[in-house]
Order: C-alpha cells, then structure tokens, then sequence
C-alpha cells in the first residue's frame, strides 16, 4: 500500500517508517521537522535500502497537503505529527491547539477532498487521565486531562470519532500508546528531544551519556511497591509493528476502532533504573524530588483487544529496552 506518514522523521514516525518498508509498503513522508532531522530519512534508508519519498510540508499550511495528495495515490494515513510536550503546552497553549487540532482538521479535509478513507492516529494513555480501574482496557471511560497536550488528544479523538459518524466508510483507528522507549537495535534512529528531556527514558539517555549530572525521581510517595511511578513501557519497534498489524485490518468493516498498544506490565521508576544499570553495566546516579504536577501514581494497559483483533503482541523485554537505548546514547547523543 502507499501509506503517508505525517511527523515520519519523528521518533515513533521513523521507526514505522521502517517497519513499512520492511513489510513491503511504498512510504511517503511529511514533516515540518520543528522537532526531527531532516537526516532521518538517511537513516531510514541506511537501515531499509529504501528512502521513503519526502515533503517538507506543514500541517497548518492547507496548499501544503494539497500538494501532497495531488501528486501521489494515497491508501492510508497514518498521522504521527503534533507537538508532544506537556510542559511547553502548559506554557503555549494556543501553540497546541493550534498545531495539533487544526493540523489534524486540514488532514481530514484533504483526505476528504481526495477520497482517501483510511487514518490510523497516534493517541495516548494520557485520555484516560487518573483511570478508573487498572490494567486499563479500552472501555476505561475518558479521564480529566491535566494539560493542553493530553486535551488535544482528547478531542482530536473526539472530532475523529465525530467525523467518522458523518462519514461511515471512513476507517479510523484510534491507537492509545503507553510509554514509548527504546530504539532501533541499530543504534541509528532513536529519540532525541529538544533540549532538557521531560520523559524518564530519554533524561536517563543523556544520564548514560555524560551530558547530565543525576536523575530526579519525581515523587516517592506513592502508593506503589516501591513508592514511584508505574509505568507501561513498549519498545517503540514492537509501537511500530502495531501500526503494520493496523494496515492489515483495513480492508475490513469500515468504523472507529480503539486499541491499547502496550506490554500490559507496569515497571516503576526505580525498577526502569535498576534494569538500564544492570545489563548496561554502567550506574545512573538518582536523587529522590517532588512529585511533578498532574502525575498519576500507576498506569499500565490490558493490551488483549489488540491480540484478540490485530493479532499483535509487544514481545521485547524491559531489558532489551534499555540495551537499546543506551546504545543509540552511545552512537548519537555522545557525538553531538
Ligand atoms: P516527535 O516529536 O518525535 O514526532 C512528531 C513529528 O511531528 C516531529 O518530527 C515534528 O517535527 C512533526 N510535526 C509537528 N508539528 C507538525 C506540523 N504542524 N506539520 C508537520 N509536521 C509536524 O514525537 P513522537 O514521540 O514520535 O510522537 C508521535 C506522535 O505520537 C505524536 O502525535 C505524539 O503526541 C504521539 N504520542 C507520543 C508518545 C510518546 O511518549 N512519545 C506517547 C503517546 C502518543
Ligand atoms: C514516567 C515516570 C515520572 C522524568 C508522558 C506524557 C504522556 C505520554 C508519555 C504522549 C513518571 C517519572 C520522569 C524524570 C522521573 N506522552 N520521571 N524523572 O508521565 O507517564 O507520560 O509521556 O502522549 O502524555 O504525560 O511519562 O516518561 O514523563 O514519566 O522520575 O526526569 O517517570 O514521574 O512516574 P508519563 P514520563
């Protein structure tokens, strides 16, 4: 199929990049790289043979996606692009709202105009907010979200859900991912944000790299095993793969479809350290902080729909999550 991957230089976005080609899809690729690498691509192709075609192309900007689809026969999109950082929204509200619920507006009408009726869209845990029950299944009801980032989500969900009701040929695919790490095993693409991380994972990374003195563990009062936050943490390879197992599905009943991608494992922040320590060989020096606002003390996925309907199941460990990730901090972040 000829799938478009908007955000495709993106972390997760390149990472399907790759699992597409190698599943024998033809790739075309959009970003306004605001915050990827237009080398990516380099990348992708290093690791594939195969450099998907691409547009430097804002979603924001309609003539933009307008070029896109006249000049390509389209199958399905797959839509990665948006702004991710909960801070920053909290401080750029409109920013957000802006990029990720107009761009995703201009996407539809495009799409529309062109005849193109398959979409699968990255949402997050983060719509479920403080769940209701856990393991969270897809029938977890919506939660309060504490930030504009987690509310664009939400009501992109929303809209799609809307829009697919007025349009019921349309294929919609609502992906609500856990916590995305690791990378390639190559070492080559991975997940490098804009200056000081906010996530575990990726501040660990620069930890392991040198470019950081210690990790703050953000709360130890909770009431989880050890007092940290638990976490459902995918390799964002088997996140790929996920969207691989989506495309096989479409061609069935069209509808909104919802699916958890997660391992169904809650790991806290401590056992995250613990292992990245242990088959990396290396220390990662912590001290304990205030909780951050608007965290939840546990969140992990029921991940079985996605096995039952996609036959899809996320199958690297905890530990080859961390080995991969130090080794693309090893490769990327020491030499930059
Ligand atoms: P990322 O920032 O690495 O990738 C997003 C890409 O979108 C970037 O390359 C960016 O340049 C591009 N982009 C942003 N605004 C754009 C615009 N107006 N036009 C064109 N391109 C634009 O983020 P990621 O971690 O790969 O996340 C991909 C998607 O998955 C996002 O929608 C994110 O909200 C969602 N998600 C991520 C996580 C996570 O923890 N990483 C968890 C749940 C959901
Ligand atoms: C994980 C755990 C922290 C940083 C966020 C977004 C969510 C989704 C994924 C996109 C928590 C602790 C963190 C640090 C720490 N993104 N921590 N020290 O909060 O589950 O989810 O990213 O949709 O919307 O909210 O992930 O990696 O930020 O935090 O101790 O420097 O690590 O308190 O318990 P989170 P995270």
């Amino acid at each position: 199929m000829n799938i478009l991957v908007s955000g495709g230089t993106g972390f997760i976005g390149s990472h399907t990049c790759v699992e597409l080609i190698n599943a024998g899809h033809d790739v075309i690729v959009f970003d306004n790289l605001s915050n990827s690498k237009e080398n990516t691509l380099d990348k992708i192709e290093t690791i594939t043979g195969k450099r998907p075609k691409f547009y430097l192309a804002d979603m924001r900007n309609e003539d933009d996606l307008e070029k896109i689809f006249s000049e390509n026969s389209i199958d399905a999109v797959i839509h990665f692009a948006g702004l991710k950082a909960v801070g920053e929204s909290v401080a750029m509200p409109l920013e957000y709202y802006k990029n990720n619920i107009c761009g995703t507006l201009n996407l539809l009408e495009v799409m529309k105009k062109h005849d193109v009726k398959n979409f699968i869209f990255s949402s997050s845990a983060t719509v479920y907010g403080k769940p209701e029950f856990i393991p969270i299944t897809e029938k977890c009801p919506l939660g309060e979200t504490t930030n504009p980032y987690g509310e664009t989500k939400k009501m992109q969900e929303r809209i799609l859900t809307d829009f697919q009701k007025a349009n019921p040929d349309w294929h919609i695919v609502l992906l609500r991912y856990f916590n995305p790490i690791g990378c390639h095993e190559s070492g080559i693409i991975g997940e490098e944000p804009n200056g000081i991380p906010n996530n575990l994972m990726p501040y660990i990374m620069q930890v392991a790299a040198g470019k950081l003195p210690m990790l703050r563990v953000t709360g130890n009062d909770y009431d989880t095993p050890d007092g940290t936050g638990v976490r459902d943490y995918i390799h964002v390879v088997d996140l790929a793969k996920g969207h691989v197992a989506v495309l096989k599905k479409l061609a069935d009943e069209s509808g909104v479809y919802i699916y958890n991608l997660g391992t169904g494992k809650g790991y806290s922040v401590l056992d995250i350290v613990h292992a990245f320590e242990k088959v990396n060989g290396i220390t990662i020096p912590y001290q304990f902080a205030e909780r951050r606002p608007g965290d939840i003390a546990v969140s992990y996925s029921d991940p079985s729909k996605a096995k039952e309907e996609l036959g899809w199941v996320a199958e690297y460990d905890l530990d080859r999550m961390c080995l991969d990730a130090f080794r693309f901090a090893k490769n990327t972040l020491t030499a930059n």
